[in-house]
């Protein structure tokens, strides 16, 4: 192997709002753990993407330090992946400014998030819910990477990334990498155990059609067992078809992602099977990949001075390089630079 060719970089960030579920673990953390070998990866806790909302102090405080070690239960090893919190890096909030801008009004008005967003906490619509894809460009950008690596739903943040970077190097040559988003194949776009229409969310309504990494296996069953399928029985009933057989097809998904099996297999091993058949093999599924994360997550959380030195060194690492694109920002635009 070419040892001189450096490494593709990729960075990737979740919000502490809520716990993590099998969707963000799925549509993400599972296909980060797997890229540490070929990628300089860097992984973030999106704290200060948290504040659109309103939080418990204490409560976003715990989430944080959880879904650190909820990373590294999932597989993301610290000495091959840089970990860090956001607001520990206090570029995020200074390139956002920046890029804020360079982000047109009309750009951050047709956001599907924000939209949605809005309609959802309609008194709560705050400044910092319409410019967030600005900051979420900052938190790119700062780290040059080639690909990014979200679900479905952050795609189109992704790709407002990329108008921003393109507009900002052709006004003052080449700044940014425009990166690409990296949308995974399976686990995109995990739906409600209830509601196959709306995605698994990590709000904090306690519902039945969501699955949490902690979550304990009896209540995991018992969700997969309720999960929403459609009025067809007996042999053939488990087949692929996302347009009419949208809960079954979640269910595929979910099981596909756990095991690795194709569509194909999944309709060949239950081609005799009904759903209560299915929906419980899922459901072990599920139970056996989070099983060990869940163990490995609550060890750590017991260790906060680990942590501590976790959050320290991934500071500093990102810090380093976050430094290094603000300055050659802040210079490209014509603030003066600090003299020390
Ligand atoms: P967030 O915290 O809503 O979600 C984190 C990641 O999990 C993916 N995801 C899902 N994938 C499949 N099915 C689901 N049901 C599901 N739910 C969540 C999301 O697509 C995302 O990849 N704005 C981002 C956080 C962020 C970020 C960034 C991401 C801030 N800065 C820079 C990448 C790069 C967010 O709110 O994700």
């Amino acid at each position: 192997m070419d040892t001189s060719t450096p490494k593709k970089i990729m960075l990737s960030g979740i919000k502490p709002t809520g716990d993590l579920t099998l969707g963000s673990y799925l549509g993400a953390i599972k296909n980060w753990a797997e890229r540490a070998e070929q990628f300089d990866c860097y992984y973030f806790m999106a704290d200060l993407h948290a504040l659109t909302i309103r939080n418990d102090p204490a409560l976003l405080r715990r989430r944080t330090l959880e879904q650190l070690a909820q990373y590294v239960a999932c597989g993301l090893d610290p000495a091959k992946n840089t970990l860090f919190i956001q607001s520990h890096v206090h570029q995020h909030a200074e390139l956002g400014w920046v890029l804020n801008c360079y982000t047109m009004f009309g750009e951050l008005s047709r956001m599907t998030q924000f939209k949605d967003k809005s309609a959802k906490n309609a008194d709560n619509i705050n400044g910092g819910l319409f410019t967030y894809p600005s900051l979420m460009a900052a938190d790119i950008l700062l780290y040059q990477p080639d690909y990014v690596p979200v679900g479905e739903d952050q795609k189109q943040h992704v790709e407002l990334t990329r108008d921003v970077a393109q507009r900002f190097n052709n006004v003052y040559g080449p700044t940014f990498k425009v990166p690409e988003p990296y949308i995974p194949k399976v686990g995109a776009r995990v739906m409600d155990l209830l509601d196959p229409h709306s995605k698994m969310s990590k709000s904090d309504e306690v519902g039945n059609g969501r699955v949490l990494v902690m979550e304990d296996p009896a209540s995991i069953m018992k969700k997969f067992k309720r999960a929403v399928t459609d009025s067809e029985s007996g042999a053939g009933c488990v087949r692929y078809d996302a347009e009419n057989k949208p809960g079954v097809a979640n269910l595929m998904q979910i099981y596909a992602a756990c095991t690795g099996k194709s569509f194909e297999e999944i309709e060949r091993e239950f081609a005799e099977a009904g759903y209560g058949v299915f929906k419980s093999a899922v459901g072990e599924a599920v139970v056996e990949t989070l099983r060990p994360i869940r163990e490995e997550a609550s060890r750590l959380m017991a260790d906060k001075s680990y942590l501590n030195e976790l959050c320290k060194t991934g500071a500093e690492k990102a810090g380093y390089i976050a430094n290094k694109t603000l300055r050659k920002v802040y210079k490209k635009v014509g603030l003066v630079p600090r003299v020390d």
